[in-house]
């Protein structure tokens, strides 16, 4: 594995590509395993403070997950299907913490049965819950904090109008303290996760500063304090030139100071979760042109064999990409489509070469987090494979493309 400082910003060459294209089909999401595990140990490298996570909902491909406990990171899980992706990936239960707003019994008995390091507990009658069946692994509470985070509203959690966690502002949160005490449940701190593509760690730091000063009013008042503090995730990534997110060390030194400061010289342990900064730079997605064409308003469209079922991101979010054709020649703002049967814009007004042709390929930089574990199957378009790259160029499927008999696999059958 390259030092981490040798390694350049994940894309393929033209021949590589054709290879891989030709090998596997496309759309084809390819991850570079360097880069997945040089993010990971940025991480661990620059936080020495505790507990660092990885946050599986970015990408919980069997084999991303062995990568990220192979670098020492626990696992973050929000669901049933998250926590059985952690086992069936070789994590041990007591490397795991279990997220949600709203977890079933089920979540928490398979939680339990698996011995589970962590629940996280979103609400006042979770804590009641979590005490009813029996919970005796680690408890902490997710602080609602009233601050504004993330670069869209949609991924922005801790505001006042959000539906996660335990509101400082309205009392729960102590509220929720007293509660789990008085249960004798295994309390151990406070989490919060404020929003996600960040590109500066300030209200990662402000959030900091909230909770210590919720820790500092609680210990007043019921004596508890932490024995951890999770910051969670929500570092940007630089998806075009104009996201220019802080480095990974800067945002952790900046955000372990910020919490330091606020807690005083009892400081906790300090954790954190990131999913995208560990997992979007190390995948891109490789597509076909189909069709190039343009409007009567004179708008270029380039038509790829994918769309929104594997890509929901611009569609959801307004999210933007950087797109490469493997041509060198002048290009000219384009507009590429999906082939979903419905305006299935990915990536508007990307510069492309002009000369861009029907059986081309593009790749897409930075799809490791949110795409794959995002996809669906719209228009019943089959899943892409998702195929992994090591250091020598070498290729393997670590998921396979869904097949038509895949897609009609639970209809007609027994519930
Ligand atoms: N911890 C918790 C409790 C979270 O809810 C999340 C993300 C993370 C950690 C990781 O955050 P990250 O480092 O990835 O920003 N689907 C959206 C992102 C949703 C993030 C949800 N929570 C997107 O594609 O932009």
């Amino acid at each position: 594995m390259p030092p981490a400082a040798s390694l350049r910003p994940f894309q393929l060459d033209r021949s590589l590509s054709e290879r891989l294209a030709d090998e596997y089909g496309t759309p084809l999401y390819v991850v570079s395993e360097a880069h997945f595990r040089d993010r990971a140990r940025q991480y661990t490298g620059a936080w020495t403070e505790g507990d660092v996570s990885y946050a599986c909902k970015a990408n919980s491909n069997l084999e991303i997950l062995r990568w990220a406990n192979g670098e020492g990171l626990s696992i973050d899980v929000a669901s049933r299907g998250e926590l059985e992706a952690a086992l069936r990936a070789g994590v041990p239960g007591g490397r795991i913490r279990l997220h949600g707003n709203y977890k079933t019994e089920e979540d928490i008995r398979a939680a339990m049965q698996a011995g589970v390091a962590e629940v996280v507990a979103d609400s006042l009658l979770e804590i009641a819950h979590l005490a009813r069946l029996g919970w005796r692994g680690h408890l902490s509470l997710r602080l609602a904090l009233d601050v504004h985070a993330g670069s869209s509203e949609k991924i922005s959690t801790s505001h006042p109008d959000t539906k996660f966690g335990l509101s400082v502002a309205t009392g729960d949160a102590l509220a929720g303290v007293r509660s789990a005490l008085d249960f004798g449940l295994n309390l151990i701190g406070y989490h919060c996760h404020v929003g996600s593509m960040m590109p500066v760690p300030g209200p990662v730091a402000e959030a900091a500063r909230s909770m210590a000063e919720f820790a500092k009013r609680t210990q007043a008042a019921t004596g508890f304090w932490p024995l951890a503090l999770n910051l969670g995730g929500g570092l940007a990534v630089d998806y075009t030139p104009e996201d220019d997110p802080v480095s990974v060390s800067a945002f952790c030194a900046s955000i372990a100071q910020a919490a330091k400061d606020a807690l005083g010289k009892d400081w906790p342990e300090l954790r954190i979760e990131p999913g995208r900064s560990i997992a979007a730079p190390a995948g891109l997605t490789l597509y076909r042109v189909g069709v190039v064409k343009r409007s009567s308003s004179g708008r270029k469209f380039v038509a790829v064999d994918g769309g929104m079922s594997d890509n929901p991101r611009p569609a959801l979010y307004g999210a933007r990409y950087t797109v490469q054709s493997f041509r060198s020649g002048a290009s000219e703002a384009t507009t590429v489509v999906g082939r979903h049967c419905e305006s299935d814009v990915l990536f508007e007004d990307v510069d492309l070469a002009s000369d861009v042709e029907p059986g081309d390929l593009l790749q897409v930089l930075h799809t490791g987090a949110y795409n794959a574990s995002m996809s669906s199957n719209y228009n019943r378009f089959p899943r892409p494979a998702m195929v992994a790259i090591d250091d020598s160029g070498g290729s393997r499927v670590i998921e396979r493309r869904e097949s038509l008999d895949d897609l009609f696999r639970r209809e007609g059958g027994e519930i």
